[in-house]
C-alpha cells in the first residue's frame, strides 16, 4: 500500500503546487479567481456590448432614479399655462367639413421650443403643416421664464386648437456641459394632459425643426400603445428605427446605442394616452441622450408590444431636419429713423418681437440701404 509508486507521488505534489495548503489559503484562492474572471468579464464588456448592461449599473440607471425621482413636483412650480384655445375654427380640411372628421381621436402634438433666431420661422412651417391635420391639438411649451405675448397672437393664425406653455429648463441645468433641452417642455405638456384629465387620444412629441410628411398622422392615429417608425437624416446611418420581420418589431437600427433599451428617436414613437394613464409615473429624466429611452421604460413597454408603422417601417414618414443655428444679429441703424416715415420701424420692431434681429445705434452690422447698385445715407430717403 505504501509502496505507490513514486510517479503517482510526484504528480500530486506537482499539482499541490499550485492548491493552497490551508483552508484560508483556499478560500483566499477562490476569491482570487472570482476576481480575474470579473475583471476579465468587465474588460470584454467595454471591448464589446456584454448581456449584462453594465452602463446601466454603474451609472445611467443611478443618475436616471435621482432625476427622476428628485423632481417630482418641479413642473408644477415651473410650467405656466399662458394660452389655451379649444377652437377649431379650420371650416374645411381637404375638401371635408369639421363635422366629417369628428370621430377621429385627437392627437395632442407636443412642440419643445426655445427662444432663438429661427424660433418663429420653425413654427411658421410647422404650424402650416398641422394646418392640414383634422383633429389635432398642438401644444407648444417654450423654454422661456415669462409668456412670449408674440408667441400668445402668432398661435391663432392657424385656427387649430392649441396650448401655449413657458416651461423653462431648470436653472441647476445652466451649467451642465449637456443640457437636457426640451425636457422641462415635454413634462409640462404632460403635466398639462394630465391637469386637464385628457385620457384619451394620440401623444407625439414633434420637435420644431423637423420635417413631417401628413401620412405620418393617419399612421400614428389608431396607435393603441405605443407605435414605432424611421426617422430620417439622424447620425451616422442618415436614419434611425426599428428592424421589423414578419410585421413584428426585433430589434433597432441606430449608430448610437449606449446601453439604450429603446435606442430611438423622439420623432419615431406615438404613445395612446390612455395607455399612458394606466402608467401615471411615466416621465422623461433630465438625463440628455435618455429621454425617449427612459420615457419608454417608464411606460413599462415590451418589444412584443410595439405596433411597427410605415408600411412596416419602409417608409421614412419623418425628417430630422436640422436648422443651422445663427449667432443673434445686431444691425446698427439709427433709432432716429425707426419711426413711421418708413416701413424699417415696423420691421425692426416685428424682427425684435420675434428674436430674429435688434436694431441699434452704436454696435452690429452696419445697415446698409442702396438705390441703383449704390448705397445711401439712411436722410437721402427719409428726408
Ligand atoms: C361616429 O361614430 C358614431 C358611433 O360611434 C356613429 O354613429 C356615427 O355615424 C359616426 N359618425 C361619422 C361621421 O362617422
Ligand atoms: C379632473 O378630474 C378630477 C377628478 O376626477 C376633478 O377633481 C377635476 O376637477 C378635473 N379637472 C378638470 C380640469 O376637469
Ligand atoms: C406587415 O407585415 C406583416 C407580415 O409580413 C403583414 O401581415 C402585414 O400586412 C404588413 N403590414 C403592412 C401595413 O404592410
Ligand atoms: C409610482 O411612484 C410611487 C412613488 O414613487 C410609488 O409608490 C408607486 O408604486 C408607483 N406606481 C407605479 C404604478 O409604479
Ligand atoms: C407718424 O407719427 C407721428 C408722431 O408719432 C404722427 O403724428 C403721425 O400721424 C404718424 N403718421 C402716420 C402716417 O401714421
Amino acid at each position: 500500500m505504501f509502496s505507490s509508486s513514486k510517479q503517482e507521488k510526484m504528480s500530486l505534489s506537482a499539482s499541490r503546487l499550485l492548491w493552497p495548503k490551508t483552508v484560508f489559503g483556499r478560500r483566499i484562492f477562490v476569491v482570487i479567481m472570482i476576481l480575474v474572471t470579473l475583471f476579465l468579464y468587465v474588460a470584454w464588456c467595454i471591448v464589446d456590448d456584454c448581456v449584462i448592461d453594465l452602463s446601466h449599473g454603474f451609472g445611467t440607471m443611478d443618475m436616471l432614479k435621482r432625476y427622476t425621482q428628485d423632481d417630482i413636483g418641479l413642473n408644477e412650480q415651473l410650467k405656466f399655462v399662458c394660452e389655451e384655445n379649444f377652437q377649431d375654427t379650420r371650416l374645411y380640411m381637404q375638401d371635408k367639413r369639421q363635422e366629417d372628421w369628428k370621430n377621429l381621436s385627437m392627437i395632442y402634438f407636443v412642440t419643445p421650443t426655445y427662444p432663438r433666431k429661427e424660433q418663429i420661422p420653425e413654427l411658421l412651417r410647422l404650424g402650416y403643416t398641422l394646418q392640414h391635420i383634422p383633429r389635432l391639438h398642438w401644444i407648444v411649451a417654450n423654454d422661456y421664464n415669462s409668456c412670449n405675448p408674440y408667441l400668445n397672437t402668432f398661435l391663432y393664425r392657424f385656427h387649430i386648437p392649441f396650448t401655449h406653455l413657458s416651461s423653462p429648463m431648470p436653472s441647476q441645468f445652466n451649467n451642465a456641459k449637456a443640457k437636457p433641452r426640451g425636457v422641462s417642455n415635454r413634462r409640462a405638456a404632460m403635466e398639462w394632459l394630465r391637469s386637464r384629465n385628457i385620457t384619451s387620444g394620440i401623444l407625439y412629441f414633434g420637435d420644431d425643426d423637423n420635417t413631417y410628411d401628413l401620412k405620418l398622422f393617419q399612421e400614428i392615429r389608431d396607435t393603441k400603445r405605443v407605435s414605432m417608425f424611421p426617422v430620417g437624416l439622424i447620425a451616422n446611418y442618415g436614419i434611425s428605427g426599428p428592424v421589423v420581420r414578419k410585421g413584428k418589431v426585433v430589434g433597432f437600427l441606430d449608430s448610437w446605442v449606449a446601453g439604450r433599451r429603446w435606442p430611438v428617436d423622439m420623432a419615431g414613437f406615438a404613445v395612446n394616452l390612455a395607455y399612458m394613464t394606466e402608467h401615471p409615473n411615466a416621465s422623461m429624466p433630465f438625463v440628455p441622450g435618455y429621454e425617449e429611452d427612459y420615457f419608454l421604460r417608464s411606460l413599462a413597454l415590451r418589444l412584443d408590444m410595439i405596433e411597427p408603422k410605415g408600411n412596416n417601417c419602409t417608409e421614412i414618414l419623418v425628417w430630422h431636419t436640422q436648422t443651422k443655428n445663427h449667432e443673434p444679429t445686431t444691425v446698427q441703424i439709427s433709432r432716429d429713423y425707426l419711426d413711421n416715415r418708413s416701413n424699417l420701424g415696423l420691421l425692426f420692431e416685428s424682427l425684435s418681437n420675434m428674436g430674429v434681429a435688434k436694431a441699434s445705434d452704436r454696435g452690429g452690422a452696419k445697415a446698409i440701404i442702396s438705390k441703383n447698385g449704390k448705397s445711401k445715407p439712411l436722410s437721402y430717403f427719409l428726408s
